[in-house]
């Protein structure tokens, strides 16, 4: 029917937040920090300067625990005093910017792991599909890295996580960590599906997918607000 809006879900009932939580990869942020910083970050009135703020000190906190089973390789160093065996990181690691308000979580996390790879990726949900677009992925090579940080605020209907995973995955990439800020129920269990192999790590979980496709209570379009575009 001409004019006609495909259903976010496609023609699937929206799972419960019961539902998506019973995902044993899914791990939900219960730090206290996080859920003020989340909420002065979805407030309408959060201009862009301050929305990119919190967005990064949120995309540090979630990094960290998303970060906290690291494999590390022994690093043998000198201090002033005597030899000592160190640590560093083990293994080869990408961070994968889902453009594009997944860039404004690239400078936190190569805060915390300075050598990493940033491999953009440039997809946009088609408003009338709700499918993700491909437009760049240039820099992604092959065997170059094991392990895989995918970032960005929103999963909605998971379209756009789980082309970013299936790009990583043709790449090589043997682990795959997922950070994402806002999730629906719908998208974690779409992208848990697809990938039950990847970990992913959200700031909250919300109730469900409006009409368009648009998480809620949510955030509203967090392109937008990161690049002060829109209405
Ligand atoms: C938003 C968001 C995700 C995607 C999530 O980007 O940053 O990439 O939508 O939706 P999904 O889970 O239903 O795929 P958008 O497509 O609006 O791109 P933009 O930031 O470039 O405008
Ligand atoms: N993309 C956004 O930016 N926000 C949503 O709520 C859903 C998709």
């Amino acid at each position: 029917m001409e004019g006609a809006r495909p259903q976010p879900t496609a023609g699937r009932e929206q799972p419960t937040r019961e539902a998506a939580l019973r995902q044993p990869r899914l791990h939900v942020a219960t730090h206290p920090l996080i859920a003020v910083q989340l909420t002065l970050l979805r407030a309408v009135g959060t201009e862009a300067p301050r929305f990119r703020e919190l967005l990064g000190a949120l995309t540090t906190l979630l990094g960290y625990e998303a970060l906290a089973g690291l494999p590390l390789a022994e690093c043998p160093i000198a201090t002033p005093l005597e030899a000592m065996i160190g640590a560093k990181v083990a293994q080869e690691i990408a961070i994968v910017p889902i453009m594009r308000a997944g860039l404004a979580m690239v400078d936190p996390l190569l805060r915390l792991l300075p050598n990493a790879r940033v491999w953009h990726l440039g997809l946009y949900r088609d408003e009338a599909t709700l499918r993700p677009v491909p437009y760049y992925n240039r820099t992604m090579r092959s065997g170059q890295a094991a392990h895989c940080i995918v970032v960005d605020p929103m999963l909605a209907t998971g379209g756009s996580a789980i082309s970013a995973v299936e790009l990583v995955k043709e790449v090589g990439a043997e682990r795959i960590t997922y950070i994402g800020i806002v999730a629906a129920p719908y998208g974690v269990l779409r992208l848990a599906e697809a990938h039950p192999d990847v970990d992913i790590y959200v700031g909250a979980l919300d109730r469900e997918l409006n009409e368009q496709g648009y998480i809620c209570p949510g955030l509203g379009d967090a392109g937008d607000r990161v690049f002060h575009t829109g209405e």
